[in-house]
């Protein structure tokens, strides 16, 4: 603690804190590679994943066994066979997929029940849940090559793992699964988190790799992409390594059908789970379907986000000060726009019945997203329904934004000219400018 500087740690605290209300109670599905699971940090990442879990993420956890099954089949002087990229699973190849599942498991489950008083998880409990939840088909004869104990995912025992989930238990699942007639198949892991991830219609997939994330040509890191973006960018030739090609896919696949985000992260980043997840613009390539960023009609489940965005200008004056209650009875007046689950704007239009006034209120951008037109568009979204609901002008008031508006169309007037409503309630001490805007 003597090496830590208070003031960016309390900041970096409150900074967090946004993130920690947005995930709690949200199902994440984590894969990462057998390749993690050799690594001597994978006990900083189980300790992250336990971390996770005590903030009330619902986490289901993906492990691959690749490089355990070949180390095992070259340890009894056995070749591993592949066609088509795809591993042939014959029985001797099938002994060792259950051993190197097995420990693979059964090292994860010590580790997340690692509870030493120094340990980061001292003092927690996290259950482990693991067994047959899923389905699986043999991949059979392709090429005229059998696969033998090589499978596919038929289907995922999500009301199994919503019941684990439910518990607070940590869900671990394997590259393994068993058909109905009781074979065993080994798997491919990443298609096992995805389809894990969409039959829970979880809100993440985090997709732990072996590589730096996606970049530009001028080797700028790539943050978002749509999957319209990402499916560009895979039909540009050698746009993205072999490593990363597969992994993209599969975001783009879990975001069709129905996962709301995927994450591409660089596995052998210390804490890469928690930069991404914690941070305003994160470390990895997020996936998503719609473009991330949306403006939208407020919920009042946004009442907590949209207090955050206002707080500070309240406290500077800026703003009048609006009470969490005020928020929640007005939420059908506000717009708000989301980026990555974080409000980062908010405008509001107030009605004034028997009158053909509307009030532009509480237009706030977040500092960081500011100057980058998206006042202007949530302006402009504001006239839109002010001129849907039949109003002819639209007014705001402003101690220290007049100008803005001013840019904008709106004209200087008095506070006679306000509906007698809002007259009523106008502090002169505040002494705010009226401005009003023809429609
Ligand atoms: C005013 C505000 C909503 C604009 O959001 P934004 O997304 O940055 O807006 P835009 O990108 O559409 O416009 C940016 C332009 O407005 C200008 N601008 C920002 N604040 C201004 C102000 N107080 N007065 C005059 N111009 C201002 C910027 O300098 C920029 O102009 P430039 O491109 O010529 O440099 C944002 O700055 C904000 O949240 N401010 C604090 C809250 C506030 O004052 N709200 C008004 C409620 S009364």
């Amino acid at each position: 603690m003597a090496h830590l500087d208070p003031v960016a740690f309390v900041r970096w605290f409150r900074g967090s804190s946004p993130y920690i209300h947005s995930h709690r109670g949200k199902t994440f599905v984590i894969y990462c590679g057998g390749e993690a699971a050799a690594d001597p940090g994978f006990a900083s990442l189980l300790h992250d994943i336990a971390l996770l879990n005590s903030l009330g993420i619902r986490l289901v956890l993906v492990h691959g066994i690749r490089p355990q099954i070949d180390a095992r089949l070259q340890a009894r002087g056995a070749q591993a066979q592949y066609h088509a990229g795809l591993r042939v699973t014959d029985r001797t190849a099938l002994e060792c997929v259950k051993e190197a599942a097995g420990t693979v498991r059964v090292e994860i489950e010590a580790l997340l029940s690692m509870g030493l008083a120094n340990s980061p998880m001292a003092g927690s409990r996290i259950r482990v849940a693991s067994g047959n939840f899923v389905v699986a088909k043999p991949v059979g004869v392709r090429d005229g090559v059998d696969f033998q104990h090589t499978g596919e995912v038929r289907r995922i025992d999500a009301e199994g793992i919503r019941a684990a989930l439910d518990r607070g238990d940590v869900v671990v699942l394997s590259a393994v699964g068993y058909s109905p007639t009781g074979e065993i198949f080994n798997l491919r892991s990443e298609q096992v988190a995805t389809a894990a991830a969409i039959a829970l219609r979880a809100d993440k997939l985090l997709l732990l790799v072996e590589e730096g994330g996606l970049t530009r040509p001028d080797g700028a890191p790539i943050r978002q992409l749509t999957t319209g973006e990402a499916r560009g960018l895979l039909a540009e030739a050698g746009a993205l390594s072999p490593e990363l090609a597969p992994h993209l896919t599969v975001a783009i696949q879990a975001c069709e059908q129905g996962v709301k985000r995927a994450h591409l992260l660089d596995r052998r980043i210390d804490g890469v789970l928690l930069l991404e997840l914690f941070t305003r613009d994160g470390v990895g390539t997020l996936v998503s379907l719609a473009p991330f960023e949306s403006l939208r009609p407020a919920q009042v489940q946004d009442v907590p986000g949209i207090l955050e965005l206002l707080l500070p200008l309240e406290r500077k004056g800026v703003l009048v000060p609006r009470s969490r209650e005020r928020l929640e009875t007005d939420i059908d007046d506000y717009r708000v726009i989301e980026r990555d689950g974080t409000i980062i704007g908010c405008a509001a239009l107030h009605r004034f019945p028997g009158t053909d006034m509307g009030e532009l209120a509480c237009l706030v951008l977040h500092p960081d997203y500011r100057g980058e037109k998206r006042g202007e568009r949530l302006l402009a979204h504001i006239e839109g329904a002010a001129r849907a609901a039949g109003l002819q002008r639209l007014f705001a008031l402003t101690t220290q934004t007049a100008h803005w508006f001013r840019e904008r169309g709106f004209e200087p007037a008095d506070v006679a000219d306000l509906p007698e409503a809002r007259r009523a309630v106008y502090n002169p001490r505040r002494n705010s400018k009226v401005l009003i805007k023809r429609l």
